[in-house]
């Protein structure tokens, strides 16, 4: 935990060229490309490594597939993005989804 924690200041610290946890994740689906940027997350949001690392994500390789149904239930993203810790995945698609 400790260590988890001086990892992401670290991280945090590093200016640009540094890549910030797993670094920008393509993750591709019908409903138009979503890119996840750690960066976004980890050094301008402050979220911890830990609020997503193991429970929810692990790597690109072991990524499960979840449903947009899914997430409005509270799975994946929409553990966080459910319309008050970050914006809902009930609408806002264009924000997550780029073409
Ligand atoms: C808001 C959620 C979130 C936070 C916070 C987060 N990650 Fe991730 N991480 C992800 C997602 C999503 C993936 C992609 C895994 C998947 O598709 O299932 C990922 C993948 C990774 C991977 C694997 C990359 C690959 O190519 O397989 C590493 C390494 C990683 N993260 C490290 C970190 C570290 C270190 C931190 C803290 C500095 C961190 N992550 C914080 C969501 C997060
Ligand atoms: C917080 C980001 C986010 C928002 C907001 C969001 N999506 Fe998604 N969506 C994703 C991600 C990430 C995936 C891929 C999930 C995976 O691979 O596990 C996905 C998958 C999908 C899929 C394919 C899976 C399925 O459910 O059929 C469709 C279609 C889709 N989204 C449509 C939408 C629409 C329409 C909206 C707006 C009402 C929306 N999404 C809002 C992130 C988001
Ligand atoms: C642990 C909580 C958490 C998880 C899980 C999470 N997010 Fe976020 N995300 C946030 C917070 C907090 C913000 C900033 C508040 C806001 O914009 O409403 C944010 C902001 C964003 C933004 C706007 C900033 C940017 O990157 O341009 C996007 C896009 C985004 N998230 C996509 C995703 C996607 C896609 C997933 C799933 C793969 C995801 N998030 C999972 C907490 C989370």
């Amino acid at each position: 935990m400790r260590h988890l924690i001086v990892i992401t200041m670290l991280l945090a610290a590093t200016p640009a060229l540094a890549v910030v946890g797993g670094g920008d994740i393509a993750l591709k689906n019908k409903g138009g490309g979503v890119q996840f940027s750690h960066d976004a997350h980890v050094s301008e949001m402050g979220v911890e490594c830990a609020q997503c690392h193991d429970k929810l994500y692990t790597n690109v390789k072991q990524h499960k597939k979840v449903t947009m149904k899914e997430m409005q239930k509270g799975k994946s993203c929409g553990s966080c993005h459910n319309g008050k810790t970050a914006f809902g995945v009930k609408g806002d698609c264009a924000k997550c989804h780029k073409k």
